[in-house]
């Protein structure tokens, strides 16, 4: 079958390379895609995606049977809508089932509603109730504009002062429409984990687990990104938290969905906090993640695109994925001045060595390709993943092939892993 996976970022290429070794696939496009995704597809780089209109008259020309939508905005914007009315098979959410990412506010009524453990909250459309909500709950204290915010809209408040001007920022306007709302929640302590499951309508297949890693900096310091590495699985989801998640969380949450007649299929995310008292949820994503995708898609065995088309025929029941038993890291390489400003064009050597390592894939994000030289045109602009024996094996690996890549204008955080390898040698000792 012809298939057309929609992005351009990391996440894409590792979806990208596991379909393509999909004998079922026979044709493998990608829109826009970048300049390592060349490598297993035929991209298309000059459609915009916003542009549904036109990806539907693409899967028209290009004889499209399925198409999987990489990021949250199209499908929030009702990308998958579209595909549908068109007579498109895809894979990713409608968007009545995308406002579980769409709206933090939609999320917390739902998690109230059905008794599925988050933090405290309240939402509110004018500033002085929320002012008050912090009064009554003092801080440290989380304040969240409603809708889509680039991942920027979350401001952990460490004094009551902070989550004022927040909720003024954000009330304000900072984040445009996506501030008409703000919701203030509870300050949740504890580690935090990522959970992922194929859902289609009605039943939900656990995937895997995998820990990012946020922060600019060594040591979990600096601002936050989309994400600086990440590996799979996470220690802290023991076979019994996970299936405390599934008990919990995400089995509640599809019944929830199917109930309010807004059925979700596609990939659920929970973005998780284990707390003393067990998981809490702090968000869903209503996509793969960022580089956790890459982590996962590396230590997937079975077929990746029989499973994403069973998720959008409704027949996972039953189904069982195999997964390999190692680690799999990947260290984030970014353009210098990431998360703020950097260069473009500047020119990246030394891929085809690294990538030569054995247990070694190169995912690509903001990459060009110039005629054979590959240039970076993004802020995260690289994935090197590696599989191990033990995260540290995983990341003496990726290091190892971080080193031989040749690019002055990059960098990369040199601790990916330390908590889990923290634990590794807790074990030992
Ligand atoms: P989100 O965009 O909702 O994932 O939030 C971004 C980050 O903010 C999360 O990954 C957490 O590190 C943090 N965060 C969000 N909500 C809470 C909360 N209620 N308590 C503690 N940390 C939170
Ligand atoms: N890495 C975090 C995300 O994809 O949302």
């Amino acid at each position: 079958m012809k298939v057309l996976v929609i992005g351009s970022g990391g996440r894409e290429h590792a979806l990208c390379w596991a379909i393509a070794a999909s004998p079922l696939c026979s044709k493998l496009y990608c829109a826009p895609g970048n300049g390592g995704i060349e490598q297993v597809a035929e991209c298309l780089p000059e459609v915009n995606i916003s542009d549904h209109g036109a990806i539907v008259g693409l899967c028209c020309d290009l004889a499209i049977d399925f198409v999987v939508v990489g990021p949250e905005a199209p499908l929030v914007a009702g990308l998958v809508d579209v595909l549908d009315e068109a007579g498109f098979r895809s894979f990713g959410p409608n968007a009545a089932a995308a406002q579980l990412e769409g709206s933090k506010g939609f999320l917390k009524d739902l998690c109230a509603a059905h008794g599925i453990p988050t933090a405290g909250y309240g939402r509110f459309k004018q500033a002085a109730p929320a002012r008050e909500f912090v009064t009554a709950n003092g801080a440290p204290i989380v304040v969240k504009a409603d809708g889509l915010a680039a991942g920027k809209g979350v401001i952990i408040a460490n004094t009551e002062a902070e989550a004022n001007t927040a909720i003024d920022d954000i009330l304000g306007g900072q984040f445009g429409d996506a501030g008409a709302e703000v919701v203030v929640e509870e300050f949740l302590d504890g580690e935090e984990a990522s959970f992922f499951a194929l859902v289609d309508g009605a039943t939900a297949l656990p995937l895997a687990t995998a820990q990012d890693h946020k922060r600019v900096g060594d040591g979990d310091t600096g601002p936050n990104t989309g994400g600086m590495g990440a590996y799979s699985p996470a220690p802290v989801m023991t076979d019994g938290m996970c299936d405390r998640v599934m008990a919990e969380i995400i089995n509640p949450t599809v019944a929830a969905m199917n109930k309010a007649g807004t059925p979700f299929k596609g990939v659920l995310f929970a973005g998780l906090m284990i707390t003393n008292d067990g998981p809490q949820l702090i968000e869903y994503n209503v996509r793969f993640g960022d580089p956790e995708c890459q982590v996962l898609m590396m230590r997937l065995k079975s077929d990746l695109l029989e499973a994403l088309i069973a998720t959008s025929r409704g027949s996972l029941a039953g189904q069982n994925l195999q997964w390999r038993d190692e680690v799999a890291l990947a260290v984030v390489l970014a353009a210098r001045g990431y998360p703020g400003s950097y260069d473009k064009n500047t020119v990246i050597g030394g891929l085809d060595e690294a990538q030569a390592l054995e247990d070694i894939e190169i995912f690509h994000a903001g990459t060009r390709n110039d005629g054979g030289v590959i240039r970076a045109v993004g802020g995260r602009v690289l994935n090197v993943t590696a599989l191990g024996a033990s995260v540290a094996d995983a990341r003496s690996s990726a290091y190892n092939a971080v080193d031989r890549i040749d690019w002055p204008d990059g960098f990369c955080r040199r601790d990916i892993g330390w908590r889990a390898i923290g634990r590794e040698a807790e074990a030992k000792d």
